[in-house]
């Protein structure tokens, strides 16, 4: 920012007026806790906006050999993780009927329709055709979503980085349909170990790499448990059976290779 250009200020550089017209509670009166939820919502989707920013920065940094810069940014993104997960805290300060009191006038609205929470997965390797048909043709959020399915995941940089270090990745693993989800390779399995082993740049990044997997499922295991004591067993607004169907996206890891090889070591 060049601070001698008197027309700057912190208001118009952050566009404080647009952004704080933003948060428009929905209830009458309206709610005390309406403020809150739509407040955090809104920060999470800015924080979804950065982890993107950072997790392609960090397949960028792999795909031109730079370990230990993708590595700094890894670091940063678990630091974000964390405020991420931390963040709920905030939210089960609101009481179940906090939450009641203006619940209904958020009527099929959901986190389901988070398009920047799937591209984070989409991402990651947790690819679902399903999810890009609720965004509806044409938008913003569908675009992107219909992108990042196409793309290659972080795992893959990941993988195309192993084989330029030397290792010998099967060409089947490089040249895989991105599309589908990521399953673990004995081929891959041995070469980790062996990296763990002897390549302690290499092993860095595949540790940061389950820091990631753990973080984002602990941010899901998190989630379950606030919508567990805030709704209990009552189905979502997205229409899911709520608590039940979140429950299913727990225990399913992003990088199933990095966690087989744990006995191994
Ligand atoms: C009182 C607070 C909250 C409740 C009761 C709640 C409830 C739910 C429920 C029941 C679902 C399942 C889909 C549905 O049928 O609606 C869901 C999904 C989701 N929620 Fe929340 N949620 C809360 C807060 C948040 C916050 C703060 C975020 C942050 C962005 C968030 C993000 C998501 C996402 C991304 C999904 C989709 C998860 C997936 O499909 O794996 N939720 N939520």
């Amino acid at each position: 920012m060049n601070t001698s250009d008197p027309s700057v200020t912190y208001a118009n550089y952050l566009r404080l007026d647009e952004l704080l017209a933003l948060q428009q509670p929905r209830s009458d009166g309206p709610e005390h806790d309406e403020l809150l939820f739509i407040v955090i919502h809104q920060v999470y989707e800015l924080w979804f906006k950065e982890l993107l920013h950072e997790l392609d920065r960090v397949a960028a940094l792999l795909a031109i050999d730079e370990p230990h810069r993708a590595q700094h940014t890894l670091k940063r993104i678990l630091t974000i993780l964390k405020v991420l997960v931390a963040q709920l805290d905030i939210l089960e300060t609101m009481t179940p009927l906090e939450f009641l009191s203006f619940r209904s006038r958020l009527e099929a609205a959901s986190g389901f329709q988070s398009d920047q929470f799937r591209q984070i997965e989409f991402l990651l390797g947790a690819k679902s055709a399903a999810s890009i048909a609720r965004f509806a043709v044409g938008g913003r959020a569908r675009v992107a979503l219909e992108r990042r399915y196409r793309e290659s995941t972080l795992w893959d940089a990941f993988l195309h980085y192993l084989a330029r270090e030397g290792y010998p990745v099967p060409a089947a693993n490089l040249t895989r349909d991105v599309t589908t989800p990521i399953t673990p390779s004995p081929q891959i399995q041995d070469i980790l170990v062996d990296a763990y082993r002897t390549d302690a740049k290499t092993q860095g990044i595949c540790e940061r790499l389950v820091d990631l997997d753990e973080g984002f499922a602990e941010w899901r295991y998190r989630h379950v448990r606030m919508v567990e004591r805030t709704i209990g067993v009552k189905s979502g607004t997205g229409g899911s059976p709520g608590a039940a169907y979140l429950r299913t996206t727990l225990g399913q890891n992003l990088f199933p290779d990095l966690w087989e090889i744990r006995s191994r070591l």
